[in-house]
This record gives C-alpha cells, structure tokens and sequence, in this order.
C-alpha cells in the first residue's frame, strides 16, 4: 500500500509557491468600519424589503440571472450596450480570477503599477504569470503614463512581439487608485489600449462614483450598436460593493466586448452569484438615487476631514475614491490598534512601498468622520504630550 503523504498531494508549482489572501476581516460588526472602503451606512431600504420579499421556498431553486444583464445596460444608459457586453460575477474579486485564469498564462506578463490593489498580485502569481509594477513615485503619487506606456508598447513603440520582447498580457489600471486614490484621464486609458491590441486592458473602476473618471460615457456616446468595436481588448470591472452597500452579498459586473466577455464568464461555475445578490442588485440598480445621495454625502465629508487635517498640520494625501491617507506621528500599526480600541477600524499601510507609515482611512457620513477625527486628535495628543 502506497503510505500517505502528510500535505496530501502537491498542487501546481505556481499554488505551493502563493500564499494565501487573507484580509483582516473578522470581528468588524458593531465598530466603525473604516477600513475596507466599504459603503459604511447600508444599502437603499429598497434593496431590503426585496431581499424580504424573496419566498423561502425560493432559496431551494438555483439562481436565475434573467433580467439582470438587461437592469446593469439600463442603469449605464448610453447606446451600444447589450445583455452580451455584460458579464456577472460573484463580486469584482471574482471577475479579477476569471480574467487571470482566462488570460494569464506562465510566463505571461502582467504591467500594473504598485502599491495597488492586493489582489491583482496573487491572481498573476496563481497563473505563473511575471509582474511588472511601475511605482507611483511622481509627485503626488501621479499616474506614471509615461513609463506605462514604455512598458506596454516597448522597444519599437508599437506593442508587437520583436526579438526577446513581447507584449504584457495584460495591463492593470485600477482607476482611481486604491489605496492612492491616482487618477488617470479616460481617454488616456482608451489611447493605450488603442496602441496596444494584443494587451487585455482591464481598467478596474470600482471607485469611479467617487470621481466621475469612467471610460464607459466617452464609449456610450459615441452612437452605434457596439460600444467596444475599436477597443475590443478593453474590460471595465464595476462592483455594487462600494457605493450601492452590497459587499456583504457579492456583485459585481465586467463590462467590454462580447467575445471578451464571454471568454471570462467561461472559467467561472453556473451558478457563482446567489439569488439574494442578483435581487438585491436589481433592486440597487433601480434606486441610483440612494447610490448619489450617499455618494454626495461622503464627498463632503471628505471635504470637511480635510479642512480638519489641513488645519491641525497633519501629513494627509487624498485624491481619488471614498479613502485618503493619514501619517501619525507614530508607528502606523499602532495608532490602528488603538483606534480600534476606541471602536474604529482604519488600515496601517506600514511596509507598503512609498505609503509606508500611512493608515488608509475610508470615507463615510459627516458624522462618522467627526467621530475619526476626534479619536485620532486624542490618540495624537497623546502621543504628543507623552513625548520628551
Ligand atoms: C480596487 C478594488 N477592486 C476590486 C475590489 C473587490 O471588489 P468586490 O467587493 O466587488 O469583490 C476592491 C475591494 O476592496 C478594490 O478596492
């Protein structure tokens, strides 16, 4: 008999080689939660009393997705959008797993900038894909176009295969970016993937809301029945988890052509999203404007923080997206130990390139960063009258 191997057998090189994503995640209920950029109040009541409306003998039926494709085209508006430019997944997460496991494979290249999204990294690294991170170190953290487009057309400048050098598979743009909240202009993303064919361009627009910078509405008004024909390598990734309040229940949306569309909804199960997410995003997409109201009332929280942080002197950086950066004057782990001691929850960025010693603080209702910022000026002063 063969003996059995203690770790069972091996998985790909690539798996034995990845460590595991985990994100801080448990314990969160009844704080503040200001650390995932999640919408921090909830979604519309509308979403609720459909999720209550659903029979219990419903939760014995697989999931229908009829209608849904049809309720994201309706809620983009604009012409040249169909059911079939519209891909379902069980949360952005998951759309990003199935573009990597579709499109990357070992060896592939995959050009992204860094620090960014930390998901990106291990979905290339599971495909044995290389990674290229071009750093934010422009002032500001500004988007490095110039060194992107270096990377993604090469030698020549045309983006094609000549000697060693071939084409990234994919470009990363997570637009704005988190956590540096860096924006790019739209058409600026359009060009690239115009000049460079043979790269699947994914533009990651999770916080677009927070901005308005979309490469949808250039596309959607330029008349015609197909939004995407002369940008067939591009994919947008839309998620009701920041704005609409639905994190917990796992929606999200790839938008681009058809056939790209359809090549990531291939590497993903029958059944992936679950019949409380597909009623709450319908009901969500319905109400647009609860999304706007919310999103108006973090813009101006947003505003007032950072009258406070101006005026008190305190190293901040905010761009892009319902979060900004914050320098204590101390280790950042520690200043987020003792914030979630007062019952609030923010993200260290110690070790990060270029934000190390930051925390990442998510942006929610007026009230909700008066309370921040009166815990932090006390866990400030502390520090400050503690020291010699
Ligand atoms: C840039 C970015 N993309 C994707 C995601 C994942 O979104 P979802 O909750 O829809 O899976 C996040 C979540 O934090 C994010 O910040």
């Amino acid at each position: 008999m063969t003996p059995c191997l203690p770790d069972g057998p091996q998985a790909r090189p690539e798996v034995e080689a990845l460590v595991a994503y985990s994100a801080p995640l448990e314990g969160r209920r009844g704080l503040l939660r200001l650390d995932f950029n999640e919408n921090t109040v909830g979604p519309s009541p509308k979403v609720v009393d459909a999720i209550r409306a659903i029979p219990a003998d419903h939760y014995a039926i697989y999931p229908e997705y009829d209608g849904l494709r049809e309720a994201v085209v309706a809620s983009l508006g604009g012409m040249g959008l169909n059911p079939a430019h519209i891909g379902l997944f069980n949360g952005v997460d998951a759309a990003l797993h199935a573009v990597f496991h579709a499109y990357g494979a070992p060896g592939d290249r995959l050009l992204t900038t860094s620090p960014t999204f930390g998901y990106y990294s291990p979905c290339a690294r599971m495909q044995g894909m290389v990674i290229e991170a071009i750093p934010y170190r422009l002032p500001h953290f500004g988007f490095p176009l110039e060194e992107i487009r270096a990377a993604l057309l090469g030698p020549g400048g045309a983006g094609e295969p000549s000697g060693d050098w071939h084409p990234p598979r994919i470009l990363l743009i997570c637009n704005p970016n988190n956590p540096t909240g860096s924006r790019l202009a739209p058409e600026r993303i359009l060009e690239l993937a115009a000049a460079a064919p043979r790269t699947l361009v994914v533009v990651d627009e999770l916080y677009e809301a927070f901005t308005g910078d979309s490469v949808l509405p250039p596309l959607l008004n330029r008349g015609g029945t197909d939004a995407f024909p002369a940008h067939s390598n591009l994919l947008v990734l839309r998620s009701l988890a920041k704005t609409a309040g639905l994190a917990g229940l796992r929606i999200g949306f790839a938008i681009g052509a058809p056939a790209l569309v359809d090549r990531i909804s291939r590497v993903t199960g029958p059944y992936d999203i679950n019949s409380f997410a597909v009623t709450a995003a319908r009901a969500a997409l319905e109400d647009q404007a609860y999304v706007d109201t919310y999103v108006a009332e973090v813009l101006q929280a947003r505003s007032w923080l950072l009258e406070q942080l101006q005026a008190a002197g305190v190293r901040h950086h905010a761009a892009g997206g319902n979060y900004l950066l914050i320098w204590p004057s101390r280790p950042a782990a520690e200043v987020e130990a003792e914030l979630r001691q007062a019952g609030i929850l923010v993200r260290s960025m110690a070790g990060k390139p270029l934000i190390d010693g930051s925390l990442r603080v998510s942006l929610g209702s007026r009230e909700q960063m008066a309370r921040f910022w009166s815990a932090y000026q006390l866990i400030e002063a502390m520090t400050i009258s503690a020291s010699p």
